[in-house]
């Protein structure tokens, strides 16, 4: 049976999407492959549990914590990592102001102050010591700027701590600062004190429950969002975002 001009149309588009998501799933896979191949564990069991990682040309060792959320690397720290370091032509950290809410162990912050960055890293109080130690050991005469660990309890004291006036970032990172909590609203009222007109944010954001999911929705009606990367089989997409009506500026070009 000869098929008709559209029928035969039909047919070749569902053919070069089936093709495309096949491609795309295989692009996924072999990043994903690529990224997971940073992390590596100790050979033998040691007195203090940690974890290794390579980027930016050095070998990372992180020391777990005792808290349950800021005790592990998590993944979406992992590809917001990958994506700097193989994005730093474009995304250029020498001596830019960054700042990362949330670090849990430190890895972004340890990441973006070797690749040149000028670092303050701020978690909960409770996070600061393992923090502060893994951001010593892995940046001490390594960096070009020693970075600085910092309380940001989200929502809390902000003006106080990081006044407008006076504090000035060119980004904002965040890794999987979305999840199963109650300071939702309080995150959002960070990155909105945090950001200037000309900051980015980067946020590499896991998906998880569909009520902290539509945090993404009260993200966009402050701030535009581009998905620079995503990770189907991680449930993570990595965002750039900047202040509405701000994005069509290259953050290469910005006026720092
Ligand atoms: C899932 S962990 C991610 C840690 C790290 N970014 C990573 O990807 O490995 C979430 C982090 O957010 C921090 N956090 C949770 N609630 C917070 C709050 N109200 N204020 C500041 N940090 C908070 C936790 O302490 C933890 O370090």
């Amino acid at each position: 049976m000869d098929l008709t001009s559209s029928q035969h149309n039909r047919l070749h588009n569902e053919q070069k999407r089936k093709s495309e998501r096949q491609a795309g799933e295989k692009e996924d896979e072999q990043i994903v492959t690529e990224i997971m191949r940073r992390r590596f564990f100790p050979d033998v069991i040691t007195y203090k549990a940690w974890e290794g990682f390579h980027f930016a040309g050095h070998e990372i060792r992180i020391t777990e914590a005792t808290d349950c959320y800021g005790a592990v690397v998590w993944p979406s720290a992992l590809v917001l990592c990958y994506f700097l370091e193989t994005n730093s032509k474009q995304y250029n950290l020498v001596d830019k102001n960054v700042i990362e809410i949330g670090a849990g162990t430190g890895l972004v912050s340890i990441v973006a102050s070797l690749l040149g960055a000028l670092v303050t890293a701020t978690d909960l109080p409770e996070l600061l010591g393992n923090l502060q130690h893994n951001v010593l050991q892995n940046t001490k005469l390594k960096c070009k700027h020693q970075p600085c660990v910092k309380e940001l309890s989200w929502g809390i004291d902000l003006e106080k701590k990081f006044p407008r006036a006076s504090c000035h970032f060119d980004y904002i990172m965040a890794a999987d600062v979305v999840y199963h909590h109650p300071f939702l609203d309080e995150l959002l009222l960070t990155f909105d004190h945090l950001c200037k007109n000309d900051t980015v944010i980067m946020w590499a954001m896991k998906f998880r429950l569909d009520k902290e999911n539509q945090f993404v929705d009260r993200f966009q009606t402050l701030f535009d969002l581009e998905v620079i990367s995503n990770f189907p089989s991680l449930n993570i997409t990595l965002y750039k975002a900047m202040r509405k009506g701000r994005m069509k500026v290259r953050p290469s070009k910005l006026p720092i």
